[in-house]
């Protein structure tokens, strides 16, 4: 047996003082020993007493032994940590991996399926395109869409200690770094959070990342309008939103209640513009035509009517599906539908009077 997997079977070893992380991730295994029939693991605490010393120390060599199994001998020893670890500090979240992002933009809805993760993830591909620096994060925990929008379902994201921090590293494709709850579980699994967890989850994929410099961070807004999208617009600090609706959302008071996320007095913050998504039909077979099935000018009255400007108009057409489906978004093709991203694109940045 060889120190790498040594190491992976120590991982069943938890600190139960530190909120249940094991031993290998809080950097307590200082050294693995493989001689002849004999394994010694050296476990490094800090300085001040660790009441807890004592089990951990047993625990390992449990684990050890089970692993091992008989004929090996299995030594613990105990070492002063060089530099120990501040209390809490591995697991506390702050806004420090956001200092280097310029502009961080809610992407919401005041009703769910308007095309409000198909609009974030092509708007962030289009911004990437044009020259941005850009890093979406899929916000929606109980139905991630990031990673089957991107083909990166398989992508299991690195984990890198700075400082002490433990980040998550994003994973990258078509120039944007992405992040999501689904990069964590299994394929299928169906992610069961209660509201505290949900919403203490939700911060991690945004606040514990290595986000890098970005021009954009874009949050794709879990579906609905209640507490939890209130206190994540306030911890992570948003600067504006764009609000996804379509020509069919008839009832103005749900677009709105999207928007009203932003605007309540405590928060307060700008709405960047309306997106009418699935705005026209154009059949594939005939690329030139416009099928204005809901109405012509929907978006841009309601956009008056809310006195928000209308940023663009996305077209419902059959590619944006399938290349939503098939991970390779509409907004990297050179077609009509790929145009109105981008167009899309260029007005955000404006409106963020961004540089590139
Ligand atoms: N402009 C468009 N043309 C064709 N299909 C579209 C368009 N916009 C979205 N769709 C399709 O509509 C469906 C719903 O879109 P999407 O998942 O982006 O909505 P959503 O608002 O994020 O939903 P939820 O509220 O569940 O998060 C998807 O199958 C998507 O491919
Ligand atoms: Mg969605």
């Amino acid at each position: 047996m060889n120190k790498e997997e040594i190491r992976e079977f120590l991982k069943e070893v938890h600190h139960p003082a530190k909120d249940d992380r094991n031993i290998v991730d809080l950097g307590m295994v200082q050294d693995i020993d493989t001689e002849g029939d004999k394994v010694s693991v050296t476990l490094g605490f800090p300085k001040q007493r660790d009441p807890l010393k004592k089990y951990l120390l047993g625990a390992t060599r449990a684990t050890l032994i089970r692993h091992l199994g008989p004929g090996i001998e299995a030594e613990v020893k105990e070492v002063e940590m060089p530099s120990p670890e501040p209390a809490g500090k591995g697991t506390e979240l702050t806004k420090e991996t956001l200092l280097s992002v310029k502009h961080i933009i809610g992407i919401a809805s005041g009703k769910g399926g308007v095309g409000k993760s198909t609009v974030a993830v092509n708007l962030a591909v289009a911004l990437a395109r044009i020259g941005y620096k850009v890093g979406l994060a899929d916000a929606d925990v109980y139905g991630p869409s990031v990673p089957v929008m991107t083909a990166t379902e398989g992508a299991r994201p690195e984990a890198e200690n700075i400082n002490g921090k433990d980040y998550i590293i994003p994973i990258e494709k078509y120039g944007v770094k992405w992040m999501s709850i689904g990069y964590f579980a299994e394929k299928g699994q169906a992610l069961v959070w209660r509201g505290p967890m949900a919403s203490n989850a939700l911060k991690q994929l945004v606040l514990q990342v290595k986000w890098g410099p970005l021009d954009f961070l874009l949050i794709d807004m879990p579906p609905g309008t209640g507490d939890i999208h209130i206190s994540l617009v306030q911890d992570i600090g948003i600067e504006g939103a764009v609000i996804v609706t379509t020509p069919q959302t008839v009832a103005l008071a749900d677009v709105e209640k999207g928007a009203n996320m932003f605007r309540n007095e405590n928060i307060s913050k700008p709405i960047f513009g309306l997106v009418e998504n699935m705005a026209w039909f154009t059949p594939e077979e005939h690329p030139e035509e416009k099928y204005y099935i809901f109405g012509r000018d929907g978006g841009a009255r309601m956009a008056e009517q809310l006195g928000i400007p209308l940023l663009g108009r996305i077209p419902l057409v059959q590619s944006i599906r399938e290349n939503g489906d098939d991970g390779t978004p509409a907004a990297l093709s050179s077609r009509p539908d790929g145009i109105a991203f981008i167009e899309l694109a260029g007005k955000l940045a404006d409106r963020c009077s961004a540089e590139r």
